[in-house]
């Protein structure tokens, strides 16, 4: 018998959260007349148990347009290794026992757990420990294979897209190679989707290793056909054939900290060195991240949140809700975790970039003339 549910969102924010948290605590209290409990920064505000707050419809009105979370969140808050300070030094604990008492003393019965794969991987251990809890995927990446979509990527696709418009103009008025730097780490669906839809001359994913030549290659025939500018979309995890990804270090306190970056730098360089063009990089970084959700992201976020609430109530825990042929379904998070959906290099998206002209990186010969 539910009488109280707790709702967490973890891993990094994106656009649409809050109309899931909306969502839940709406169908909470209007249907089941469950108490909801928000809880702070992830699984975090399970371990500190600070900042817990009681939701209801009023206390959640007027988030369904804002961006991020209004219950914060933490990237780096996992209860099985949790980063705590003994005198100088980092140790990690396993304080997952720590989540299962407070849930309990909080009185809450079941959790609604909004994260990616990071978040999720957590909860399938939890749920091991006999925690009762339902997922809702998210990421701007769209790189979770158990879901046809993820909300918060459509929102980081337009942002791409109207920065794409904007690098055409300056770059067609300059005769400029224009570069711009996109998120997907293992995924490059943001750069092949902005990219084909703000028309750029060549797209960049991480899952096809690029060849610098046929790049050079195809903004010289540009300039020969009278088009002296060109744009280029590179996703972050993007590298060069027998390559890697490039990572950017930097310090936090005394610890030396990787994140992506470099790529788009790189990629100018070289264009630099080979075709003695000018060319400047834009690196669009957590833009796309941030902002109002699209009304598509509002409106799959919203009935994620809803479907949430509605598997609580049949008792479906360890299911995780997700989008298939339009419909909201759900999955075991058990089978959804770890699963990446990645760009077909053959599919028809890539494809169908290829016929358009654009280059992704290796031979086009959709545009040789070897196809005809
Ligand atoms: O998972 C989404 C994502 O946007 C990635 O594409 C990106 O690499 C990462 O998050 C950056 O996260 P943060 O800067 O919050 O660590």
């Amino acid at each position: 018998m539910i009488k109280k549910i707790g709702i967490t969102t973890g891993g990094g924010d994106c656009p649409g959260l809050n109309a899931v948290i909306r969502a839940v605590v709406r169908g909470a209290v209007n249907v089941y007349d469950w108490e909801v409990l928000g809880i702070q920064d992830g699984f975090d505000g399970l371990i500190s148990m600070q900042g817990i707050k009681e939701l209801n419809p009023f206390k959640v009105r007027g988030i369904l347009p804002r961006g991020g979370t209004i219950l914060g969140t933490t990237n780096r808050g996992n209860p099985f290794k949790y980063k705590i300070m003994v005198g100088d030094k980092i140790e990690e604990r396993d304080m997952s026992s720590r989540v299962k008492e407070n849930l309990a003393l909080l009185g809450i019965d079941a959790l609604v757990m909004i994260g990616g794969d990071g978040t999720l991987f957590i909860g399938r251990d939890l749920m091991k420990m006999g925690i009762k809890l339902v997922g809702v995927p998210k990421t701007i990446d769209n790189d979770l294979s158990a879901t046809e979509v993820t909300f918060g990527f459509n929102t980081a696709v337009t942002t791409a897209t109207d920065a794409i418009d904007k690098l055409h103009t300056t770059a067609e008025s300059h005769h400029r190679v224009m570069i711009l730097e996109v998120m997907g780490r293992g995924a490059g669906w943001i750069a092949l989707e902005a990219g084909i839809a703000g028309g750029a001359d060549v797209i960049l994913i991480p899952e096809i290793p690029f060849d610098l030549e046929v790049i050079a290659r195809t903004i010289r025939d540009r300039n020969k056909k009278g088009s002296k500018f060109s744009i280029i979309v590179v996703a972050e995890g993007a590298f060069p054939k027998g390559g890697e990804a490039f990572f950017i270090e930097y310090k936090i306190g005394k610890k030396t900290v990787k994140t992506l970056g470099g790529i788009g730098q790189y990629v100018s360089g070289k264009i630099g060195e080979t075709l003695s063009m000018e060319s400047r990089v834009t690196v669009l970084g957590h833009l796309q991240r941030g902002g109002s959700p699209t009304t598509y992201d509002r409106f799959l976020a919203t009935r994620f949140g809803m479907k949430a609430v509605d598997l609580i109530a049949q008792g479906k825990f360890g299911q995780m809700v997700c989008l298939r042929a339009g419909k909201i379904e759900s999955a075991p998070i058990e089978e959804a975790v770890g699963q990446q959906k990645l760009v077909d290099p053959e599919g028809e998206v890539i494809l169908t970039a290829e016929k358009l002209g654009i280059c992704v990186g290796r031979h086009n010969k959709w545009v040789s003339g070897e196809m005809k």
